[in-house]
């Protein structure tokens, strides 16, 4: 079994969701977790949740959303708290990449969901983008399970994340051609990866350049199984291992 941690399965994006889901369940890829990225698709999460069996969502506002209504995000949490198909709080952060100007408000909205995160017990799926320091140091306040999201950092950093027992997402973009991220991703036990498409972005190779799709995973899979000379199984078996604890699915 596989299971895509990270995804952002919408009707803006796809028009079959079904199909879309129905192709990752022919290649192994059995649950797919879906983050909303904002208030509008928290409710769009929660609704397609209702309709496909393998469809699991996080909640929660996105730093280049930092304007959207943290207090119906609230409601929304509150309303939908027990539901097993809500699996974390996601996806929040910081990224200094596109929206540097809204720095302040970013990080006062991150760590509201953080106290969200803690008061409601779920796991946080973290977006971090040139703020590597900030995100480091306002998480150690938290008391939260960490999955931090499309890792793209130094061996350093992510020594650090490994340290204090972060979940790592691992992604399309290592398998990219002339990325560096292969020796880091290499080193990082199997423990502490959760592997990810972040559809309908950074589809990996040999799709690059199509959307990407939770089906995939297959790929990133055998491309981590090749770059750490570990057996197929044992990566699909360890990486689910990991989604299904982190997740409670
Ligand atoms: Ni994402």
């Amino acid at each position: 079994m596989l299971i895509d941690t990270h995804s952002h399965i919408f009707k803006e994006y796809y028009d079959d969701i079904e199909a879309v889901l129905n192709r990752a369940k022919e290649n192994g890829v059995e649950k797919v977790v879906v983050a909303a990225d904002n208030i509008k698709s928290c409710y769009e999460v929660i609704e397609n949740s209702k309709k496909y069996n393998n469809y699991y969502y996080c909640l929660g506002i996105h730093p280049e959303d930092v304007d959207d209504d943290f207090n119906e995000l609230v409601k929304i949490i509150e309303e939908n708290k027990d539901n097993p198909k809500f699996v974390a709080i996601g996806e929040i952060g910081l990224d200094y990449y596109w929206t540097k100007d809204t720095k302040e408000k970013q990080i006062e909205l991150f760590e509201k969901q953080l106290q969200l995160a803690e008061k409601y017990n779920k796991p946080v799926i973290v977006h971090s983008r040139e703020a590597t320091l900030d995100t480091q140091t306002i998480l150690s306040k938290y008391n939260v399970v960490v999955d931090i999201h499309c890792f793209s950092g130094s061996k350093e950093t992510a020594d650090i994340y490994i340290k204090r027992g972060y979940y790592i997402g691992v992604g399309g973009v290592f398998t990219f051609k002339n990325s560096n991220l292969k020796d880091v991703i290499k080193n990082i036990p199997l423990d502490n990866i959760l592997l990810e498409t972040d559809s309908p972005y950074l589809a990996p190779v040999p799709h690059r350049g199509n959307p990407n799709e939770p089906a995939y995973i297959k790929d990133i899979a055998e491309y981590l199984s090749s770059i750490k000379n570990i057996d197929i199984e044992e990566i699909k078996e360890k990486t689910s291992q990991n989604a299904t604890k982190i997740f409670n699915i």
